[in-house]
């Protein structure tokens, strides 16, 4: 029998995984196996282990027919590649495999339900080219079911396109049923999220149209839940317009709160009362799970749409995804902190206390590339503090600028990057305020990347940054502030 394609990409990243010297790689991130990465799918805890599936093109490091990736670890943090579990190789999925989620069936087998994207309209008909479909394992491997495509975009509401049907979030209610949210589209253009439910995982029903956006675009990868007592829904809208003859792309990950009925039976929005997810530059579609201590962790596929021109040349692969975010729900905000794992990697400790700062500054032993800092500023009475920057990933000519003006509750992270001239957009601001009189900042660095949680998770600012070295760490006040910062090494 000829090799298939699922046995050819195990293979392939067999051979080329094995080759990408540690050094190339974020240190506590997981990075691509091999080639192109994108969304987090499936992420999911089964067998005593997490598992994080992702959008995969092993062969090159850009987008390509998608494969679902594997990887598997104890503490979200130290990941083990396993062999790949899907490939674009049915009628209903031979364009790609693209994104979708895990759970565990009654009978304890692991369930992924995931949108195949079929190469020719003509394979499907009226039947639509995106569908939902099943492939169900052990933890390793990975069968499709015979009975695919399970949900189709004609048993959608009349008016619905058949072309963008995808990325389904499923979750199993107490007595085995299933329920999932999956983005779908009016024929105008109009994102749309429906609900579908499952007695058994392989027989959906279409229950509602949950969202229904009021300007063209595309609601991605939804996630649905209730947190704190609150319904929380998020998703990741994309753009495409045409800026003069130049299609260009802008992405957004937002949440709402809501009201919803017993196990996400309902959910119920103000779709005008959107918020940003993550501030920053690179992030993107993030998929949530439960922990088997209770805990809600997030991850992001750490880069978008827009800004897939940053890149280290020569590197074997491209795409991570972020570190893991405990999230939580307070006065109707979602609240987002490094998740509790991540302290186990903290070793050397550097500390400084009360130190003021006016104008440009460095402070000893903070330079470093893979850290966990916290930082508290202060206002000094009857001092003025106009601005503070804290540059990150310096290396002279590139770094990651954080800067906040507590006059305007204004914070912006930038990316400073002047090789990287293909993207356009550079810096993002979001709302932040000083708290009793103070700003708590939390910051994780990586080889590449820095993630920025501000007032003990309040907002977060996300950005890579594709250098071969650069770990300053320095300062530029305008006035005068004091300030207190824990630095820990990241083993
Ligand atoms: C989001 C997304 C999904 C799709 C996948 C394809 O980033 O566009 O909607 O399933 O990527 O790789």
């Amino acid at each position: 029998m000829s090799e298939t394609k699922l046995e050819k990409a195990r293979a392939y990243e067999e051979a080329a995984g094995s080759t990408v010297p540690a050094d190339l790689r974020p240190r506590y991130h997981l990075s691509s196996r091999c080639g192109w990465m994108n969304d987090p799918n499936g992420f999911s805890f089964y067998g005593g282990k997490y598992h994080m599936f992702y959008q995969y093109y092993p062969y090159e490091n850009k987008w390509g027919p998608m494969h679902w990736a594997h990887a598997a670890s104890a503490d979200l943090l130290h990941w083990e590649y396993l062999p790949a579990i899907l490939a674009p190789e049915e009628f209903y999925d031979s364009f790609g495999c693209f994104s979708g989620s895990c759970e565990t069936l009654p009978d304890g087998r692991h369930f992924a339900l995931y949108t195949g994207v079929a190469n020719d309209p003509s394979d499907f008909g009226p039947a639509g080219l995106q569908t939902q479909n099943i492939a169900v394992g052990d933890g390793v491997n990975y069968v499709k079911y015979e009975g695919n495509p399970v949900i189709t975009p004609a048993m959608l509401p009349e008016g619905s396109s058949f072309i963008d049907f995808r990325d389904p979030k499923v979750w199993k209610c107490k007595d085995g049923s299933m329920r999932c949210v999956i983005a779908a589209m009016d024929k105008n253009g109009y994102g749309m999220i429906v609900l579908f439910s499952s007695e058994d995982g392989f027989k959906w029903k279409f229950e509602d149209v949950l969202a229904h956006d009021p300007e063209p675009a595309m609601w991605e990868c939804p996630d649905m839940f209730e947190l704190d007592g609150t319904g929380l829904f998020l998703t990741s809208q994309l753009r495409v317009f045409l800026q003069g003859s130049v299609r260009e792309k802008d992405c957004r990950t937002m949440y709402f709160v809501g009201e919803t009925g017993d196990e996400m039976s309902y959910f119920k929005f103000d779709e005008t009362s959107a918020r940003p997810i993550d501030l920053g530059l690179d992030f993107y579609a993030p998929q949530t799970m439960v922990t088997p201590d209770g805990r809600r962790i997030m991850i992001g596929w750490m880069q978008n749409w827009e800004s897939l021109g940053n890149r280290l040349p020569g590197l074997p692969w491209y795409g991570q995804m972020t570190a893991p975010r405990e999230i939580h729900v307070r006065d109707g905000n979602l609240i987002q902190n490094p998740a509790r794992e991540l302290l186990a990697l903290r070793g050397e400790k550097t500390e400084h206390r009360d130190v003021e700062i006016s104008g440009k500054a460095k402070l000893e032993g903070l330079d470093g590339r893979f850290a966990d800092i916290e930082l508290t500023l202060r206002e000094i009475p009857g001092k003025n503090l106009d601005r503070f920057r804290m540059n990150l990933l310096d290396d002279g000519k590139n770094r990651v600028s954080v800067i906040f003006t507590p006059s305007e509750n204004k914070m912006v992270v930038e990316r400073v990057f002047p090789e990287f001239g293909k993207t356009k957009i550079t810096q993002r601001k979001g709302t932040v305020a000083m708290k009793d009189g103070k700003l708590d900042l939390r910051i994780l660095l990586d080889r590449f990347s820095a993630e920025v949680f501000a007032n003990n998770g309040e907002a977060v600012f996300t950005t890579c940054m594709y250098t071969e070295s650069g770990d300053g760490v320095s300062f530029k006040v305008d006035g005068s502030c004091c300030v207190d910062v824990v630095k820990y090494d990241m083993k």
